[in-house]
């Protein structure tokens, strides 16, 4: 085999894969059972409603909601200081949310919060927040 076949073999090669990859997360997009399993390591999909519940229930840390501090739809923070969830990327929060799960990101209240949380509570509370209007800005809008 010549040198220019083999690189054009290989060349080929990794362009069939790129395309089985890329193939591969667009279904799973499409496809409701494996929504956002690609950004937020193997979550199970989102549901919204279910996430707008769980918003309501008191954590065993501290006796308030999600709502009580981040606000209606996570955008009134009881405090200037707490985040703004409301619009934020679904992969963003679910990763917060499990990194306050397993002790990567640590808050003497957001970690409390984040502790029971399950696999599938952590999925549809992210869905929920970014499923609501945004009130997120960059730099700019802190003039
Ligand atoms: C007692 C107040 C309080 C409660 C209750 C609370 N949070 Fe938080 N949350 C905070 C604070 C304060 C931060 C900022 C923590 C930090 O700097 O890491 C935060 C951060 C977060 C972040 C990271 C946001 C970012 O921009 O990085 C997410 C996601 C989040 N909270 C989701 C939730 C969810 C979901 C619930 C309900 C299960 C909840 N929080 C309940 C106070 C609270």
């Amino acid at each position: 085999m010549t040198k220019t076949r083999f690189s054009f073999l290989v060349a080929a090669l990794c362009a069939a894969l790129l395309v089985t990859g890329c193939s591969g997360s667009e279904t799973s997009a499409g496809d409701a059972s494996e929504a956002h399993a690609s950004s937020s390591a193997g979550l199970p999909s989102g549901r919204i409603d279910a996430g707008a519940k769980r918003t309501l229930v008191k954590s065993v840390a501290t006796g308030q909601t999600c709502i009580d501090c981040h606000g209606k739809d996570g955008n009134a923070p009881l405090d200037p200081a707490y985040p703004k969830l409301g619009g934020q990327y679904h992969s963003y929060i679910a990763h917060s949310l499990q990194m306050y799960r397993n002790g990567g990101r640590e808050h003497a209240l957001m970690s409390g919060q984040a502790k029971d949380l399950t696999d599938q509570e952590i999925a549809d509370l992210a869905a929920y927040f970014a499923s609501r209007p945004s009130q997120l800005s960059d730099l700019h809008g802190l003039d």
